[in-house]
């Protein structure tokens, strides 16, 4: 994987770099030995403001763009295997917890693959294992569940609405239906309007769509009407991704993931233009590179209070947990035959009190994680939260990343306030991530081995 590029020529960032929704990622994640116990890791933490989230690695289709841990389809009985595991595992981690103190959970959010791949009863028993097992009480707290739309179907969103979903998050990626073959997401635009009036029949309260930018064939033109076709429906937040080829994925079998070329970046910029000036202009607010809420829309979703709590437990077998001093998960592929190999492993296991693969998070990296969490949002990040937080300051810390950052016009605002992108900064947000990522994490990441 290339963590940085630069264009010799002119010494700008290519723009579309990597993503850094997690730091450290989960490529710089190895297996651990020896793999220690849930109990000693979870011993110091705090549990007043816990994520949760259940990762559900099964999708209808393979789209051509994805990496994401998740297999196509699931011979019979794997869903119903797949979810006694998730409750094994739920049931381990809640007794590493101890009853010492009660654990408090703020969130809690199903992800994929596509969680909506479940059926209405698999679902209900998922919302089961989160209450009983860990506790939540799924009603009282923001839960985000991911559809795409063939699975988004009435039973199914009841189940979710009934049991507390405030969020559907429903993949689209385009309107256009020849920008989705090309993508190799093959859709009907039908089935997706169907889809939406489904969820908006449902109710419930927070509808996100996902775009992408930078599909073949794509003009200004086509992306406008795709982002019509999303505004139509007032969605309370809209994502919009640019689209990146990644290693072993359906178009990166056909396109060199690494000959990405200045001129579809330039592509890719002038379609993020023109999509965050629209949204603006039609009432959103720009919470992060990717990220638009409705102005009108309620307060609520993962993003409201995920940006800096530490503790996150994930249950299933893409899903990564975080305590304050190691970030951990199972191992990841992207390819089929090592991720039906995973999810088999997984759904086999039967004591789940150890940590397998993580990332050790020492006080350097959680400075790197709190300032990217911070600086990438569009609001950016309080300097005395910092300061208060780890004794520093974020200039002496990061002397040179931030100087770089303020030579290319890339900060903004009241530097001893509040540490801000400028609208220039936020469009290569993707160039900004990796430059904060420490030498350790930069050469694990090179050394992973996608497979
Ligand atoms: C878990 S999926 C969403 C739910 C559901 N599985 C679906 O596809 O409809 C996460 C989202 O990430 C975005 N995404 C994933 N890989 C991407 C890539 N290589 N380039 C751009 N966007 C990507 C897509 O917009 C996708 O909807
Ligand atoms: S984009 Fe969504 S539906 Fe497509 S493979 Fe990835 S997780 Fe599955």
């Amino acid at each position: 994987m290339t963590v940085t590029a630069t264009d010799s020529a002119t010494l700008t960032p290519r723009p579309y770099q990597s993503y850094t929704y997690a730091y450290p990622h989960k490529t710089a994640y190895r297996p651990l030995s020896p793999a220690p116990r849930l109990a000693d890791l979870w011993a110091g933490e705090s549990r007043q403001s816990l994520s949760l989230y259940l990762h559900i690695p099964f999708c209808e289709v393979r789209c051509g763009f994805c990496n994401l841990f998740t297999r196509i389809g699931a011979p019979d009985g794997l869903p119903g295997r797949y979810l006694d595991a998730v409750r094994r595992q739920a049931a381990a981690v809640r007794e590493a917890l101890g009853d010492a103190e009660t654990p408090r959970f703020v969130n809690a959010a199903f992800g994929g693959g596509t969680p909506t791949f479940l059926e209405a009863t698999e679902l209900d028993r998922l919302c089961d294992i989160a209450e009983s097992e860990m506790g939540v009480d799924l009603r009282a707290v923001p839960l985000s569940v991911e559809a795409s739309p063939s699975t988004a179907t009435a039973d199914r969103l009841a189940v979710l609405a009934e049991r507390g979903a405030t969020r559907l998050s429903l993949g689209v990626q385009s309107f256009v239906e020849e920008e989705a073959r090309a993508a190799v997401r093959p859709q009907h635009r039908s089935d997706v309007e169907a889809a939406l009036a489904r969820i908006r029949e449902a109710a419930v309260p927070v509808l996100n769509i996902d775009l992408i930018y930078g599909i073949d064939g794509q003009t200004a033109a086509s992306w406008r009407y795709s982002l019509d076709a999303a505004l139509a429906w007032r969605p309370e937040e809209i994502y919009l991704y640019p689209l990146y080829i990644r290693p072993l994925t359906g178009l990166g079998r056909r396109v060199d993931p690494a000959a990405a070329d200045r001129e579809w970046d330039e592509q890719r910029l002038r379609r993020y233009r023109e999509g965050r000036d629209h949204l603006l202009s039609q009432g959103y607010e720009q919470v992060s590179m990717r990220m638009f809420r409705r102005a009108d829309a309620p307060p609520q979703g993962p993003d409201d209070y995920a940006c800096q709590t530490d503790g996150m437990i994930g249950l299933g077998c893409g899903a990564r947990s975080y305590t304050s001093r190691l970030h951990y998960s199972f191992d990841y592929a992207v390819s089929m035959g090592e991720i039906r190999g995973i999810i088999d492993d997984y759904t086999a296991t039967a004591d789940f009190s150890r940590a397998l693969h993580g990332r050790w998070v020492d006080a350097d990296e959680a400075r790197r994680r709190h300032l990217l969490q911070s600086l990438l949002q569009a609001e950016g990040m309080p300097v005395a939260e910092y300061r208060l937080r780890f004794g520093s300051d974020p200039y002496a810390d990061f002397p040179a990343e931030l100087d770089t950052l303020a030579a290319r016009g890339w900060l903004d605002g009241d530097r001893a306030g509040q540490l801000r992108l400028s609208a220039e900064g936020l469009a290569h947000s993707d160039a900004i991530g990796p430059e904060f990522f420490s030498p350790d994490v930069r050469a694990a990441m090179a050394a992973y081995e996608t497979k």
